[in-house]
């Protein structure tokens, strides 16, 4: 038996349910009949263990899973990925229990931007609108005029009328490619993503011409000079469609490596090379989002902690932004 006050203590000093379990169990099918009797959803994020994301119910980008946050029908959302998704998943349903595998999967470029220290930005530029990219905070959220995520960031900026000034926030790479296809001149907090930011230029080039039929695709994240080699930028649902659609054989992809597992999966007589980190470790793998395991998400669901609690007044400041964001999305049919 599981003492709930003294578990509860435990996930405020680690993040998650430290319970040993059975080696021997079958942990894909315990989970698969607690999600039946609990009526629950997994929603997983590309950038999971490919077994977290075999056993999910949906595997998406941002805008996609909270988009299914927002329109599911099951009672509980274990979400499968970092905290700013599992928070948006809550914002967007708090009448729902939603769960989180590992409360400290935390993301560095939502880090990037304490909320008291923004507040203090934008109070300096009145005069702009603030458009935040969803990996933030709900902190950050409450503060921003509407949300965005990297496959709708374009269409939201476009959505201003070419004059109003705009603050974007906090991925200044997401937000300098946005300025320059849109022609905006939006003033950018800066924030980054550690994963993204860690890709090598040089060895991108050389593996391009060791592979030169080899296509390269970049995640909007990615540096400029990461984006300028890349035939295809777009968000991780963008980027597994171009390597669905695309006739090439060999794509170099410049993103977090969870996401080679749907390309693998749709593509298996194609070949997918991760884009090299500029050292020799695997910093391409986003440590926020692999903190998530299968033993984790089955103590999860099995135990219902560790949950997203949010204060209700918050809750639902950050909650105007993101429907705004969902409207505009769907008026695009996005
Ligand atoms: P998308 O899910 O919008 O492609 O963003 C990737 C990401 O970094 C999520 O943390
Ligand atoms: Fe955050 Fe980057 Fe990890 Fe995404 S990949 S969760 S942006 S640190």
């Amino acid at each position: 038996m599981v003492d709930i006050h003294i578990a509860k203590e435990e996930i405020n000093k680690v993040g998650f349910l430290n319970i040993e379990l059975d080696p021997e169990m079958d942990l894909f099918s315990e989970i698969i009949k607690l999600k039946k009797e609990k009526n629950a959803i997994i929603l997983a994020h590309y950038y999971q263990d490919s077994d977290i994301q075999d056993v999910a119910d949906f595997i998406g980008d941002s805008l996609g899973l909270a988009q299914q946050a927002k329109n599911t029908t099951a009672d509980m959302i274990v979400f499968a990925g970092v905290h700013f998704m599992a928070e948006t998943a809550k914002i967007l349903n708090p009448l729902k229990k939603v769960l989180l595998p590992d409360l400290k999967a935390g993301c560095s470029l939502s880090d990037s931007a304490p909320p008291a220290l923004f507040k203090i930005f934008i109070d300096k530029h009145p005069k702009h609108k603030v458009i935040s990219y969803i990996n933030c905070s709900a902190g950050i959220k409450a503060l921003s005029d509407i949300i965005c995520t990297s496959s709708n960031a374009q269409k939201i900026v476009e959505s201003l009328p070419p004059e109003q000034l705009i603050i974007f926030a906090p991925d200044k790479n997401l937000g300098a490619y946005i300025n320059k296809q849109t022609g905006r001149n939006m003033i950018l907090w800066d924030g980054s993503c550690m994963v993204h930011e860690i890709f090598s230029l040089e060895k991108i080039v050389k593996l391009k011409i060791r592979h030169p039929q080899a296509k390269i695709i970049a995640h909007p994240e990615c540096e400029e000079a990461i984006l300028q080699t890349a035939d295809y930028i777009g968000s991780t649902t963008g980027l597994l469609n171009f390597t669905k659609n695309s006739p090439d054989k060999i794509f170099i992809v410049a993103t977090e490596t969870g996401i080679l597992h749907q390309m693998q999966n749709a593509s298996p007589d194609k070949i997918f090379i991760p884009a090299p980190p500029d050292n020799n470790c695997a910093c391409n793998n986003c440590p926020h989002m692999k903190l998530n395991t299968l033993e984790k998400l089955y103590l999860c669901l099995k135990y219902e902690l560790p949950e997203i609690l949010m204060d209700e007044e918050l809750l639902l400041a950050a909650k105007n932004p993101i429907d705004e964001m969902l409207r505009i999305s769907a008026q695009y049919g996005l």
